[in-house]
């Protein structure tokens, strides 16, 4: 595992959008796993930026968001479909036919949830599976005691991530109470994996991911298994880490304010 550690939020943001677009030169038909939530925000302007300013090109890559609310169509203003619209899509040469998310609103859920796995493998599996993390240490949607080595399917959400999402749905009784995520065992085939997480409301999670033991009830920690992953931190976020000589800080602090 490589942890980077920036100085703010923003400069974290960047770094995390670099090592996208840094995938995505390399290899102009990767095929991205994207993450929702407030943390990612920052990482899809960066790359808007990109596009416009440097010429970054997503006309051949293709997407899979991690998960989606069950009950809730791709219009819905609170679904993911819609925030990664508002985020990215609609704001890059993205093909339409080439972003991915589960249909939270599909009569059989389940069968949608393994036919959405089908459809990565079909793509040639996940080559860079951008991640958040939960403050209770969940990954996409795989909630504390999650199996380790579970598959996509619908799960239910806890009180803390209904808590900490309700701001997208005006309210904690709106907020859905079970989604369709990838599962622990079907991230983990990410040829490569990035985790971003900021803020001091993710520090405790972050050390469990990082330091604490491979356990179900931080599922983020299965990523110890992961050959090939890189977190990047803000300080914040960092704050609970003790093997501060195992860390690196990112690129020179000039280039954090690069767009890519
Ligand atoms: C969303 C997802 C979640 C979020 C996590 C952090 O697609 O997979 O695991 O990454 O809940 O959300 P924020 O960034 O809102 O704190």
């Amino acid at each position: 595992m490589k942890v980077l550690i920036a100085t703010d939020a923003g400069a974290a943001a960047g770094q995390a959008a670099r090592i996208i677009a840094r995938q995505l030169r390399a290899r102009p038909d990767a095929v991205l796993g994207l993450a929702t939530g407030a943390t990612m925000r920052p990482v899809y302007d960066r790359l808007v930026r990109c596009h416009r300013e440097a010429g970054l090109s997503f006309a051949r890559a293709t997407t899979f968001n991690l998960d989606e609310y069950l009950g809730l169509s791709p219009d819905h203003p609170g679904s993911c479909h819609r925030y990664m619209r508002e985020a990215l899509f609609d704001r890059v040469d993205l093909s339409p036919d080439r972003t991915h998310v589960p249909r939270g609103d599909h009569p059989d859920p389940l069968a949608e949830a393994r036919n959405y796995e089908a459809r990565i493998a079909r793509a040639g599996g996940i080559d860079l599976q951008l991640l958040g993390i939960g403050r209770n240490g969940h990954i996409g949607f795989n909630e504390p005691i999650s199996s380790l080595g579970s598959r996509s399917r619908v799960t239910t959400l806890t009180s803390d991530t209904r808590r900490a999402n309700q701001r997208d749905f005006g309210g904690l009784d709106a907020t859905p109470r079970q989604a369709i995520t990838l599962g622990v065992a079907t991230i983990l085939e990410a040829r490569a994996c990035l985790m971003l997480a900021t803020g001091p409301a993710k520090a405790r999670a972050v050390a469990g991911m990082i330091e604490g033991p491979l356990r179900a009830a931080c599922p983020a920690s299965a990523l110890q298994m992961h050959p090939q992953v890189t977190v990047v931190l803000d300080r914040d976020a960092a704050s609970r880490l003790k093997l501060t000589g195992c860390y690196d800080r990112p690129e020179p602090e000039g280039r954090d304010r690069d767009p890519c």
